[in-house]
């Protein structure tokens, strides 16, 4: 048996099968499912496939489990709860992952398996049941993606690969939805829940990682735009303490896998209650997508480095959307606004294609600070979450600790943290609260501290303060996040590869987090 996944009550289990006689090898819940179904193929006399699904319904947990029994070499037993399964169709052969892309080598006709559903599969056979041994239809998709959107393409790295498709990737989400000479915007997964989102009291958004900071950066830009209050909400959090969710309440989950198991709890429970889920997901058919009434998939293209980057740039351009798109049909935002920020919008790809000119000037940074023990990051407004991503980037990739932090409440602990030492990298673009930022980057040179900054083309005043800047050009505020973090992923990245770690697949963490 091949497992994964959490039997959270394998306890209970192994405590009856102890009793019975059983004696276990190891401490995994694994070990304690595959000898219950043992147990029930004994007990009942009966083949493995109802064994499976005797079992099962006494289970409770997330997993995917896929059996071979030594008696039938040729047929496999699939089973999902909670976590994700996609059966490849090949050519008398059949391929099981957890996600499609890596399947796109051999074939390219994939079946998503839905939870409490069986799957029995042969060579050249593929039978789909319920667990009340119902037969049913699998649906057979057709995968839209090319086999060198998961190679490297000449990259050193897949991480590297994708910093450097943002241009492209942006373009494509923008693609077909954004019209700044019509002044439209059109996004038809949204379109149909159009007045529920423009009467709603208040929009929740669900999301773990790297998709939380793009939540953050969404909550300012709704709050802006709409006039609409927005929480954010880490979905490990908002699935267990019994959120007050009314019927019409939005909720949107934001998420590039679309698998991560506490988001999909979270919008199911929302959605239980009466909620309208939509889905902001880069991977198309996945289970958060299939979850959501509605939503505006990412077109990031399959993201494979562990970090997320291409797809964090992209949830930003389709949240901006949403927001624009809602402002101007709540008449929260001007004429002239709007047009404005369509115009600037259809520019960030190039933005974005500008900014990556540093990388050469980013690549020697990073061998100047890589042996830094700590980073602080550092921004105010739209760019504070930028500056949590900016940390969060650093840690994954380089295992050095970094902390973000918003610029003003550095005075409020992180400051005694500031000696000549500590590299403070502040996201400065020029925005509102600029100046204020700027007497923060005073505060830590005064304190003999490092300043990296992100600043907008042109910023000498910034320039002068710090030790070295990293460059963006000029945005509107709503859009710079969307610029002022790629310096950040570049330099995260070349601090990682400085110091010699595998940046594509670092140490502990998982792509994505199917179980709790
Ligand atoms: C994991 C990944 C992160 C990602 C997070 C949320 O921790 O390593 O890069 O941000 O999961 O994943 P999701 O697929 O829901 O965006």
């Amino acid at each position: 048996m091949i497992h994964n996944g959490i039997i959270e009550n394998y306890s209970q289990l192994k405590k009856e099968l102890t009793n019975l006689g059983y004696v276990f090898e190891s401490d995994t819940d694994t070990e304690v499912l595959l000898n219950f179904i043992e147990e029930i193929k004994k007990n009942n006399n009966c083949g493995l496939e109802e064994a499976v699904r005797i079992a099962l319904k006494r289970v409770t947990g997330a997993y995917v489990i896929l059996l071979l029994d030594e008696e039938n070499p040729d047929t496999i037993i699939a089973a999902r709860k909670g976590s994700p399964l996609v059966i490849g169709v090949g050519k008398g052969e059949h391929f099981l992952g957890s996600d499609a892309s890596p399947m796109l080598e051999y074939t390219k006709e994939v079946v998503y398996v839905n939870d409490y559903e069986l799957a029995i599969i042969r060579p050249d056979e593929l039978i789909l049941k319920n667990l009340g041994n119902e037969k049913l239809t699998p649906y057979v998709q057709k995968l839209d993606l090319e086999l060198a959107a998961i190679e490297k393409g000449g990259f050193d790295h897949f991480m590297l690969k994708e910093i450097f498709e943002q241009p492209q990737t942006i373009y494509d989400c923008l693609r077909g939805r954004l019209d700044a000479v019509a002044g439209t915007i059109t996004m038809s997964g949204i379109q149909q829940y159009a007045d529920q989102i423009v009467n709603a009291n208040r929009i929740v958004m669900v999301a773990c990682g790297t998709s939380w900071h793009a939540g953050l950066v969404a909550e300012y830009i709704f709050e802006e735009l709409c006039r609409i209050n927005v929480e954010v909400e880490y979905a490990s959090e908002f699935r267990y303490r019994n959120p007050v969710i009314h019927k019409g309440d939005v909720i949107i989950a934001i998420s590039q896998s679309g698998e991560t198991a506490d988001t999909l709890v979270a919008i199911e429970n929302a959605k239980q209650k009466g909620a309208i889920i939509l889905g902001v997901v880069n991977v198309v058919g996945s289970s958060i997508a299939r979850t959501s009434h509605g939503g505006a998939y990412t077109h990031a293209g399959p993201e494979i480095g562990v970090a997320s980057t291409k797809a964090f740039t992209a949830q930003l351009a389709v949240l901006t959307m949403i927001a624009l798109k809602l402002g101007y049909l709540r008449g929260t935002i001007s004429e002239e606004r709007y047009r404005n920020l369509l115009t600037e919008l259809e520019q960030i790809p190039e933005k974005v294609a500008w900014t990556l000119q540093q990388s050469e000037h980013i690549k020697a940074l990073a061998e100047k600070y890589k042996d830094a023990r700590d980073f602080l990051y550092l921004g105010r407004g739209y760019n504070f979450p930028v500056a949590l991503e900016g940390a969060l980037k650093l840690k994954e990739i380089s295992y050095i600790h970094a902390e973000g932090y918003p610029a003003a409440e550095m005075k409020h602990g992180p400051i005694a943290l500031v000696d000549d030492q500590l590299p403070v990298v502040f996201v400065a673009t020029r925005d509102a609260y600029h100046e204020k930022v700027v007497s923060n980057m005073q505060e830590i040179k005064a304190r003999k501290g490092i300043v990296i900054s992100v600043i907008t083309e042109g910023d000498s005043h910034s320039t002068d303060i710090s030790d070295d800047v990293m460059i963006v050009p000029e945005a509107d505020e709503i859009l710079a996040p969307m610029l002022s973090v790629v310096p950040l992923q570049l330099l995260a990245y070349y601090i990682g590869v400085a110091k010699n770690l595998d940046v594509d697949k670092p140490r502990n963490l998982a792509k994505s987090v199917t179980v709790e």
